[in-house]
């Protein structure tokens, strides 16, 4: 079974998060879910006060923040790629400096350093200079940088279409499969 390490930060845009556990869960993929400390409080403010409980109940492993001895701490672990997803402008920061003092941050080194694919749904806006340059970072580290900027193109009706759309493309940006799940846009009818 596939892996794929999944962390949710304390960034606005918890329900993204969910929807990508969701999405991966459905399939063969094997999610290793981890959520910082402000996740808890997003997802309980964004999602609901049960939002984290059945994330937890849908990944195939949960690990804690501060267990830096877990497996997905080690390049040994084989994972498909990670996504941190919604990424906080801390976490953003520490990773694109390597502050490797929680799992997040160690896992996503890893990813780093093995050369395997990292997105990072970073959300905050506006954006300073420090947040700006963290990004050029962790782009230049190999690091996939996606800010959840909606399209309209595809006409949005909810925001639930919206959630869903920028989940579909974050796990699609993994190359996990030779299909992808947002669907694509084929022209315009003339
Ligand atoms: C409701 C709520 C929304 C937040 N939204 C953002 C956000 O969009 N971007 C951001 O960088 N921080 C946001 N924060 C602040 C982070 O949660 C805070 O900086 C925290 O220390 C991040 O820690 P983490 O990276 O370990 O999750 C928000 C906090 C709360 C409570």
């Amino acid at each position: 079974m596939r892996r794929v390490v999944v962390a949710i930060t304390g960034a606005s845009g918890a329900a993204i998060g969910v929807r990508v556990v969701e999405r991966l869960a459905a399939t063969q993929i094997a999610v290793h879910l981890v959520l910082s400390g402000a996740a808890e409080r997003t997802l309980a403010h964004e999602v609901g006060a049960t939002a984290a409980s059945r994330l937890r109940a849908l990944a195939h492993s949960v690990h804690a923040i501060d267990d830096v001895g877990a497996g997905i701490a080690s390049g040994s672990f084989a994972s498909a790629g990670m996504l941190v997803v919604p990424c906080s402008m801390h976490t953003l920061a520490a990773i694109a400096n390597g502050l490797a003092d929680n799992l997040i941050v160690r896992a996503a080194d890893v990813h780093l350093k093995e050369r395997r694919p990292l997105l990072l749904l970073a959300r905050e806006t506006p954006l300073h200079l420090g947040h700006l340059r963290n990004m050029v970072a962790v782009t230049e580290m190999g690091g996939i940088v996606m800010p959840p900027v909606p399209a309209f193109y595809n006409k949005p009706a909810s925001v639930d279409e919206i959630v869903d759309h920028l989940a579909a493309k974050a796990i699609d940006l993994l190359r996990l499969w030779p299909d992808q799940l947002a669907p694509e846009w084929t022209g315009e009818a003339s």
